[in-house]
């Protein structure tokens, strides 16, 4: 892979593209109406994930125009380099191997010349025996009593992660046992999150694939003091650490420093980038939350979508396709943001997991090779859950002067069936639900025109207020139920669209330096936050007078 990136507007098939945009009058009032077979030729299976792709502004001539890209870039090299193992990292110089991780336990992967599928299973194996002990009372702590309380200490890939899985999938979880998570080194995190908890039935889940993040390191420090202060003097420290802090880490050494036991700290890779890491040992809070069994059935659900992008025909392959309309609307309809809908209370997390996922990996202005890339790059993602999004910011998806590309998720089957009994009548909510989740997609593709809004009656000069455009591109996801297999099936879908995208802009959607000037000015900039006058005047005149006003009202 020493290749440079093949600059995607040099091609062909961006040529092609320009000029279906050129001439491109979205309709799809007309493309329905004429076309019976639009839905069913535009809606796809991946494993459990029912994926209609019609609402979007989509055409046969711009399908066969983005799978003639994919081509043209190398998609499909790209995906087997990513798959076997090459170093497609090429900035950190690193194999990209969270697919490694979900691979079954008689599967072989050789990278760099190891055999990595026997360390994985070797890991999954600690995990799921940690969890099991920790579940049925057998991991005592340090006062001999069983633990109620894992709280999980890690921020960004290392938080994300397992604290949105722990909110998907709490009709799964442990009934005894609660998880939280501590990220953000704002105090009033940890303050709140320790606040009522026992600290004799409480394990510290300390995770972070460096053990060097400034956050999460505070965090596990303040929570040890806590615990120790709590526990009294009547216990041992350094038994009390053992007992009610485990870790998960890269970097074990570093772990066996803050005086956690090496026997109690579950390992992972440079392979695998932290906003992909929550089917790792990352995942132990989760694993303790929802027990192995279904943390292995989350496993599985990635790999199956995993199967589905290696094996499948571009052109029937979701995360490919979804990744291609993504570059369509970001590149030729300077789509600036694209929102994910989730129609399920339990995914109200998953946007804000999504926002990692995709913008840490495509918030990028070179390319692999260095070079600065030749088209706008990684989109804004957002979202908040239906129907609560309806009575918020749906105002500016139907009417407003941007194009939003949004996907709304749901589910056939509810996690709490409920029935509004009263008044005489039976109504399933889930349904009442569901019909939102429909007339949503309907409503933003086909709009209401001035002939309907002026056919109610309307007074003329409302009119152009009420009228809908329509032509508001939607991707309808459904899937039968919100199990642990479909949640590992929805986050693998998503970190495939990113990868395709990242394949078409030529970026490396796994390194983040982005991230860390921020990090080192704050190292730098402290001592004036806490007073040393030298340091304050080596900051410009704006950061200056800020620390002198927070300097003045700290009281
Ligand atoms: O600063 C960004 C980042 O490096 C993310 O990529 C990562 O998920 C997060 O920080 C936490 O890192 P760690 O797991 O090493 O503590």
């Amino acid at each position: 892979m020493s290749d440079g990136p093949v600059d995607v507007t040099t091609t062909d098939a961006w040529k092609a593209l320009t000029e279906l945009r050129a001439g491109f009058e979205p309709d799809l009032r007309s493309w329905f109406a004429d076309d019976p077979g639009r839905a069913s030729r535009f809606t796809f299976e991946a494993a459990d994930l029912h994926v209609d792709l019609s609402k979007n502004l989509l055409t046969d001539d711009l399908l066969a125009t983005l799978l003639a890209l994919a081509e043209q870039v190398g998609l499909e090299a790209r995906r087997d380099a990513m798959f076997t193992g090459e170093h497609i990292n090429v900035t950190e110089d690193r194999a990209v191997l969270h697919t490694a991780l979900r691979l079954p336990s008689d599967a072989s992967l050789d990278v760099d010349g190891t055999d990595v599928v026997p360390a994985v299973h070797e890991t999954l194996a600690k995990m799921y025996a940690f969890a099991e002990r920790v579940r049925s009372g057998e991991w005592k702590g340090v006062t001999g009593e069983r633990i109620h309380t894992v709280v999980n200490i890690g921020i960004g890939g290392s938080d994300l992660g397992p604290m949105m899985a722990y909110e998907a999938l709490e009709p799964f979880r442990h009934p005894e046992i609660e998880c939280r998570f501590i990220s953000n080194i704002d105090p009033t995190d940890a303050a709140q999150k320790l606040k009522g908890l026992d600290p004799a039935t409480t394990l510290f889940v300390v995770s972070s694939k460096t053990f060097s993040t400034l956050e999460t390191l505070t965090n596990a420090r303040l929570a040890r003091a806590w615990l120790l202060d709590a526990l009294g003097d009547d216990v041992d420290a350094a038994d009390a650490v053992k007992k009610h802090f485990v870790a998960v880490s890269t970097a074990l050494d570093k772990v066996a420093n803050f005086g956690i036991d090496p026997e109690n700290a579950f390992g992972f890779w440079d392979w695998v980038g932290g906003r992909y890491s929550v089917d790792s040992a990352i995942g132990t809070s989760l694993a303790i939350a929802v027990g192995p069994e279904a943390f292995a059935e989350f496993l599985g659900g990635f790999h199956a979508i995993d199967e589905h992008f290696r094996t499948t025909p571009l052109d029937r392959n979701v995360p490919a396709l979804m990744g291609l309309l993504n570059v369509w609307y970001v590149n030729f309809f300077d789509a600036q943001t694209h929102a994910v809908l989730p129609y399920a209370q339990l995914l109200h997390r998953f946007p804000a997991y999504l926002q990692q996922l995709t913008m840490e990996s495509n918030g990028k202005s070179v390319r692999w090779d260095g070079t600065a890339v030749t088209t706008d790059t990684g989109e804004v993602f957002w979202g908040e859950p239906g129907t609560n999004g309806q009575h918020a910011f749906y105002q500016l998806i139907h009417q407003g002067t941007r194009v939003i590309p949004a996907d709304f998720i749901a589910f056939a089957n509810p996690a709490y069936p409920l029935v509004d009994a009263s008044d005489g009548q039976s109504t399933d909510v889930h349904e009442l639900f569901l019909a939102n989740f429909f007339a949503q997609t309907q409503a933003l593709a086909f709009g209401k025109s001035a002939e309907q809004v002026r056919a109610e009656g309307t007074a003329e000069n409302i009119v152009n207020a009420r009228v809908f455009s329509g032509n508001r591109p939607t991707t309808s996801i459904m899937a039968p139920a919100l199990t642990p297999h479909v949640l590992g099936q929805l986050i693998a879908l998503y970190e495939h669209i990113t990868f395709t995208q990242g394949v078409v802009w030529g970026i490396d959607s796994f390194d983040q330096w982005g991230v860390e000037l921020g990090k080192q000015l704050a190292l730098q900039i402290s001592p004036a936050v806490s007073g040393d006058a030298e340091t304050a005047e080596q900051q410009d005149t704006s950061t200056q007078s800020l620390i002198a006003y927070y300097r003045e009202k700290r009281t």
